[in-house]
């Protein structure tokens, strides 16, 4: 840790006093550097282009640039750092982080600065990336890796439509997902949900460690199937591409499996989109559960706890 400028507001800006920031796995891709392509893809080749990592937080605001009519100063606010390529972001972790209006929401008084440093891009990837076809009550929806930061805000979104959600985790992290509202939760340390013999109308699956003709058993007919696609922190080899070659693999597959095309794609409103996250963390829909604060001088041992994967719920830091 050490101390930098403090930064300012330009145009289009908020400056924001950081009261928590969100450890989640993007955030290791890049202080690690793998897979190594996503330092071609912006993170720095030889170092993180951005010298101070972090990209979820939750503060209040403390100054603003000229045209920003959203804020005001001492205006409790979450938001992400995230804008164009992911992996050239960062900020977060500092006392004081910059950020574009548009990236911003108010924080609802219903929830603290910690839960609500945890939603932004886990929020935005989960509502993003969850069709709408097919949504209603009574939808089955299983959900993979559960228990973590995306999973967990896809079992709440689902449930906030009446869908019974089958919840697979490890099992510290079952009665956690229980809480969460899942109506089903698998063990992925005992036992194999793509041999269960149910069928689900919607796969979500943020780990990936099963290929899709094991989920075309228990998928129907007229299913979806999403990937997210996790790289286990470089424990599971693909440190050169990671979940890449998968991707495209699916992409290509999509054009003769409809399973795999969930709908015409429509890029994501971000004002729009942290308005929504707002609405669900005011009306309890989503509560972010935080499973531990760490100091901003603990940030190494807070991205060492998340790698492990010992943590029910998630990880963040204080200024
Ligand atoms: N969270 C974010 O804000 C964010 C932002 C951008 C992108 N992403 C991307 O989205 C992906 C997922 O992120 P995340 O935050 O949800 O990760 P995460 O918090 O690490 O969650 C992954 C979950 O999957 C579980 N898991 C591991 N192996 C499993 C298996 N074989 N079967 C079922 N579950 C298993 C993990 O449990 P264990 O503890 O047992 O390993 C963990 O609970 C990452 O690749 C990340 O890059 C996340």
């Amino acid at each position: 840790m050490r101390e930098v400028d403090k930064p300012s507001a330009a145009d289009g800006e908020v400056l924001v006093r950081v009261r928590a920031a969100s450890v989640h796995p993007d955030v290791w891709h890049v202080v690690t550097g793998l897979p190594r392509v996503l330092r071609l893809m912006g993170s720095g080749v030889r170092r993180p282009k951005d010298a101070v990592p972090g990209t979820d937080m939750a503060g209040q605001v403390e100054s603003v640039g000229a045209g920003v009519t959203q804020f005001r100063p001492g205006d409790e606010v979450f938001g992400e750092t995230i804008l164009g390529m992911q992996w050239r972001n960062g900020g977060a972790y500092a006392e004081y982080v910059a950020l574009a209006e548009d990236s911003l929401a108010p924080k609802p008084p219903e929830v603290t600065f910690e839960q609500a440093a945890t939603v932004p891009t886990a929020g935005l990837i989960a509502l993003h990336n969850l069709p709408e076809r097919g949504r209603r009550a009574g939808q089955r929806v299983l959900v993979n890796g559960a228990g973590g930061g995306v999973g967990a805000v896809a079992v709440q979104l689902a449930k906030s439509w009446g869908a019974v959600v089958t919840a697979v985790d490890h099992a510290r992290k079952l009665d956690l997902l229980r809480t969460l509202g899942a109506d089903v939760v698998v063990d992925y340390t005992a036992d194999d949900v793509t041999r269960s013999g149910e069928r689900y109308d919607l796969v979500f699956d943020v780990v990936g460690n099963h290929p899709f003709s094991a989920y075309r058993r228990v998928l129907a007919n007229d299913g979806s199937y999403v990937l997210i696609g996790h790289d286990h922190f470089g424990t599971q080899g693909r440190r050169g591409l990671g979940s890449i070659p998968r991707m495209f693999g699916l992409m290509a597959r999509s054009t003769v499996d409809r399973r795999l095309s969930p709908g015409p794609f429509k890029p994501p409103d971000r004002v729009e989109s942290m308005a929504r996250l707002r609405a669900l963390l005011a009306d309890g829909a989503l509560t972010p559960v935080v499973a531990r604060a760490f100091a901003l001088e603990q940030t190494a041992d807070a991205i060492a706890l998340l790698a492990s994967g010992q943590a029910v719920g998630r990880i963040v830091v204080v200024p």
